[in-house]
């Protein structure tokens, strides 16, 4: 999937912008608060109807007007050229993809598949459990058709057990939850392991090459999978009431980072953390390919903070590989030259608004 054309009305400090990105590699460029960031976050609206940087979409909306826009032409190899229409603003989410209302949020993130990698992202790696959850889950939804339909029942039943465990202090009323969040988890674990398995391949091929170690991550699957959850549950009630929340389930996963042995991996810096974000991301772009014959757009805002020079040419060269459409943003030109690969398409930003380059 690429995006041939992107257009934006009052976008943060953007009044107005169209851009005509090349299907290869874009380069966006200019000194800080130009609104470098914001043309990303604009593009992530287009997958996702919310911002990557804050909850609330006023924030986003430009200072002293109602309502945002975004429009898109996108190239899709299912789906052939789509048209796509944001308007978001308090109260305001209308979202239209080729003259048609959508009414789900998920209708529109099935559209358009995106892989956003920001200065933010090492908490993939050595942020909370949830952050690994998500980015999973993300993963597993734009390619297990069954997936959601899943995680919502298990969902569902965990809320439930939850409220139980916070109301009621008899047993009987448990049984039937724990018995569906059995079934549910019986079915999301083993999507997860087949989609882990595809996946750490390509972890461990990209790792070595950024990182120059092979590392695989060892999959903690929330609970003692060699017993049934439901018996777990059950005998573990008392300390969950304790808690006041389920403390056993899938929805307790976690990935550790960790070498071919098994072990656990040693702290990493700051620079690897990202390098491995992007290892992840890549690799999970790979198996949405592999899955779908399409490629996500590469969205990487800030590619050259934290990482040296060879770090940044040892990804660019990766993503030139990938023949995916990629959008980097830098406040310098040289932090993103690509050496022996094809020039990027290259647009200056300053002070909101944005012009080609040669
Ligand atoms: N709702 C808004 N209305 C108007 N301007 C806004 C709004 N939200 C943010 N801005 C301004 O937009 C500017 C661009 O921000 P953005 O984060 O896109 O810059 P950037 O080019 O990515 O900068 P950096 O290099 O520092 O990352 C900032 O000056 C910010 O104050
Ligand atoms: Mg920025």
């Amino acid at each position: 999937m690429y995006v041939l054309g992107l257009r934006a009305e009052e976008f943060r400090n953007l009044r107005r912008f169209e851009i005509f990105p090349s299907p290869g590699l874009n380069l966006l460029f200019g000194p800080n608060a130009s609104g470098k960031t914001s043309i990303l976050e604009a593009l992530f609206l287009l997958g996702h109807a919310r911002s990557f940087r804050v909850s609330n979409i006023r924030q986003v909306v430009r200072r002293g007007a109602r309502v945002l826009r975004v429009t898109a032409e996108l190239e899709t190899e299912r789906r052939g050229k789509l048209s796509l229409g944001v308007e978001r603003g308090p109260g305001v989410n209308r979202v239209r993809c080729n003259g048609a209302d959508l009414r789900r949020t998920t209708e529109q993130a099935r559209l358009v598949q995106l892989c956003l990698v920001t200065p933010d992202s090492h908490a993939l790696i050595e942020g909370s459990a949830q952050c690994r959850r998500r980015w999973l889950d993300w993963g597993m939804f734009h390619v297990e058709p069954g997936y959601l339909e899943s995680w919502r029942r298990y969902y569902a039943a965990l809320r439930q057990r939850n409220c139980l465990l916070r109301t009621t202090t008899t047993a009987g009323p448990f049984s039937p939850w724990e018995k569906k969040m059995q079934e549910a988890a019986v079915q999301l674990c083993a999507g997860r392991e087949e989609y882990l398995r595809q996946l750490l391949g390509g972890v461990q091929e990209l790792s070595r090459e950024f990182l120059f170690v092979p590392l695989r991550f060892r999959i903690f699957h929330g609970w003692d999978k060699q017993r049934p959850l439901a018996e777990v549950l059950e005998e573990e009630r008392h300390l969950d009431r304790e808690a006041g929340f389920t403390r056993n389930g899938p929805h307790r996963l976690d990935l550790i980072p960790c070498n071919l042995q098994g072990d656990p991996s040693p702290q990493f810096s700051r620079g690897q953390q990202k390098m491995l974000a992007l290892t992840l991301n890549m690799a999970q772009a790979q198996v949405f390919l592999n899955k779908t014959g399409e490629k996500p757009v590469f969205l990487i805002d800030d590619l050259a903070s934290e990482l040296d020079s060879q770090a940044t040419a040892r990804v660019l060269a990766r993503l030139e590989q990938t023949q995916a459409q990629v959008f980097i943003s830098a406040t310098h030109r040289e932090q993103v030259s690509v050496e022996g690969g094809r020039d990027p398409a290259t647009f200056h930003v300053e002070q909101g608004t944005l012009r080609q380059v040669q």
